[in-house]
């Protein structure tokens, strides 16, 4: 039986997500790896409450997390219903819809049709009456956005989600998505989109738009950013330095594909490790920090497959501040690396 460390909320700091009344840990955990049918529960149970001890309230999740699709709520319903139903009020737990699912036309893009059915079987794997956040996974242009936003606002109005997002939306999208939104009456808490020190693309100016960022236009409209993927699925760490390590991601052949582990990406993520060993922190932990440099982002979405190496990410709030010399420095490699696995999903383009 799972007893949480009760000192779980004094080292981990908060910040508010966007203008809403809502706190995030600025630190999250993400179950899309390593929570699948194909790594032992344990191992699971062990980093979730870990996680959990060390102040991470916020657990993302999708329909899609496995493998097999669906594996990663049915495990975390089992925790939930074995260890953390008395600290369901303690949890922000996320899922979304909109990458394939299930066979047919309904398991997959953004209908109404497919999203509600999809939440409903989140919360019935998961054993859960609401969730805490539910997401549109992704733009989808062959379904008008009034649906869309209009299936986020039933999910919300009929309290099987307290708050609604969506995520890797780019500028333009995102800024149409909130017109629509305010139209119906719903008010959007949160962009989930991509972002790393390899992967900048929510600083650049939206061309195909009004020329603003997508950070922009968060912080304009009070949108929060959970961040997701900060450590560029392990390639910001000095993990892939000397190879590919048995057991990695890239070595599962997982999304991390092995183009990006190019010798120009693996050039800056050298240049990068040793800047961090100047600062005194891990490239991890500099990478973390980071992404939240910038007070627009809410939280860092991290994964992990074990607790040593969550503990490790977490020593990143040791040192949050960087100064203008480092930052200029880190501009050097801290440069589009083509990793982005989720640009198409971005807008119509
Ligand atoms: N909205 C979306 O479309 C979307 C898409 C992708 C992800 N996400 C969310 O973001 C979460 C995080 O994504 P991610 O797993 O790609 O994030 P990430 O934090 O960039 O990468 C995590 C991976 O990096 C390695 N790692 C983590 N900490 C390490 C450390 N301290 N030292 C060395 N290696 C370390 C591990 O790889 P190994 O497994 O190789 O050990 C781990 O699985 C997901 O779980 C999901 O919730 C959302």
């Amino acid at each position: 039986m799972y007893t949480p460390a009760e000192d779980r909320y004094e080292t981990m700091p908060m910040r508010y997500c966007g203008r809403s009344g809502l706190q995030l840990p600025l630190v999250s955990l993400g179950l899309w790896q390593n929570f699948g049918d194909t790594t032992a529960l344990e191992t699971q149970r062990e980093i979730v409450f870990h996680a959990f001890d060390r102040g991470i309230t916020q657990i993302d999740l999708a329909n899609n997390y496995g493998p097999p699709p669906g594996a990663a709520e049915e495990n975390f319903g089992r925790m939930l219903r074995a260890d953390l139903a008395a600290l369901r009020d303690e949890l922000v737990i996320t899922t979304k819809a909109g990458y394939p699912m299930h066979p047919g036309p309904y398991g997959d893009g953004s209908s109404r049709k497919y999203l509600l059915s999809s939440l409903d079987a989140s919360l019935r794997r998961m054993g859960l009456d609401y969730v805490d956040i539910f997401y549109s996974h992704r733009f989808n242009p062959d379904t008008p956005l009034t649906e869309t936003m209009g299936a986020l606002k039933t999910a919300v109005d009929s309290g099987r989600a307290l708050y609604a997002g969506i995520s890797s939306y780019n500028a333009r999208r995102t800024r149409e998505a909130l017109a629509v939104a305010a139209d119906l009456g719903l008010d959007l808490l949160v962009h989930q989109p991509s972002y790393s020190m390899l992967n900048r693309w929510i600083e650049d100016p939206d061309q195909a738009g009004t020329g603003e960022s997508l950070l922009d236009v968060l912080g304009d409209s009070g949108l929060g950013a959970v961040v997701f993927s900060p450590l560029a699925q392990g390639m910001l760490t000095d993990k892939y330095l000397d190879g590919v390590p048995a057991g990695s991601r890239r070595a599962k052949g997982g999304p991390l594909r092995a183009e990006y582990l190019s010798e120009e990406n693996l050039g800056r993520v050298r240049a990068l490790n040793e800047i961090a060993g100047r600062r005194g922190q891990s490239l991890a932990q500099m990478a973390v920090a980071w992404v939240l440099r910038d007070p627009r982002v809410t939280t860092a979405l991290v994964g992990a497959s074990s607790v040593r190496q969550l503990d490790d990410t977490l020593g990143a709030l040791a040192n949050l501040e960087f100064t203008d010399e480092e930052l200029a420095e880190i501009d050097r490699y801290a440069q589009d690396g083509g990793v982005n696995l989720w640009a198409p999903r971005s807008s119509d383009r």
